[in-house]
């Protein structure tokens, strides 16, 4: 049977909402994560996550991601997916910063074998929606499935069941 994985990055801490910085205890993807998680109960869920953490402080934090995104650099994650060849689809959340994944999620991308894999992207924002982010994950792994994606506001997380819908219904 099909089998998914559910892979996401997401920060913790100081974060721009809905016009003021607000110190969120659960990431915004953290969230969308446990809304397809009730969907797709059958889906395994991995968390990217860094070796060297980013700042809580989001102005840090902006200045952190600034400096990686023009270094093309290519963060240590701190842990493997075991057995990425048992899931033949997978969705990929993340947060839009500046415009594009955080350089983590390209990590990830590099780090595995995408191959006639489907990748379902979604990604939260606070107005860049997609950004450039699908072109890029094309790019990455050319040879996987890419779909069109999913744009979700970071703020609306809370009522986001249209779009929660819309990641399930492109892994068919
Ligand atoms: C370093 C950084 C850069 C960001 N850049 C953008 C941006 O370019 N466009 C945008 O719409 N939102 C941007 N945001 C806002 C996040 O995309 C948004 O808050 C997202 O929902 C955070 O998801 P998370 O809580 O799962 O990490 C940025 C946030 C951070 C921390």
């Amino acid at each position: 049977m099909a089998k998914i994985l559910i892979a996401f990055y997401s920060r913790r801490g100081e974060n721009w909402v809905g016009g003021s910085i607000r110190n969120l205890s659960k990431g915004n993807n953290e969230i969308i994560v446990e809304k397809i998680k009730a969907l797709l109960p059958d889906a395994d869920v991995f968390r990217i996550e860094t070796v060297k953490k980013y700042s809580g402080n989001y102005m840090t934090c902006i200045e952190e991601a600034k400096q990686e995104l023009s270094q093309n650099a290519r963060p240590e994650l701190d842990a493997r997916v075991e057995n990425i060849d048992q899931y033949d689809t997978i969705i990929l959340g993340y947060p839009n910063w500046w415009g594009a994944p955080p350089m983590a999620v390209l990590t990830f991308l590099e780090s595995y074998n995408f191959s006639n894999k489907k990748i379902v992207p979604f990604c939260s924002h606070e107005g860049s929606g997609l950004g450039g982010s699908i072109r890029q994950i094309k790019q990455l792994v050319p040879d996987a499935n890419v779909t069109a994606g999913v744009a979700i506001g970071g703020s609306a997380v809370a009522h986001c069941e249209r779009e929660v819908n819309e990641i399930v219904a492109q892994t068919k």
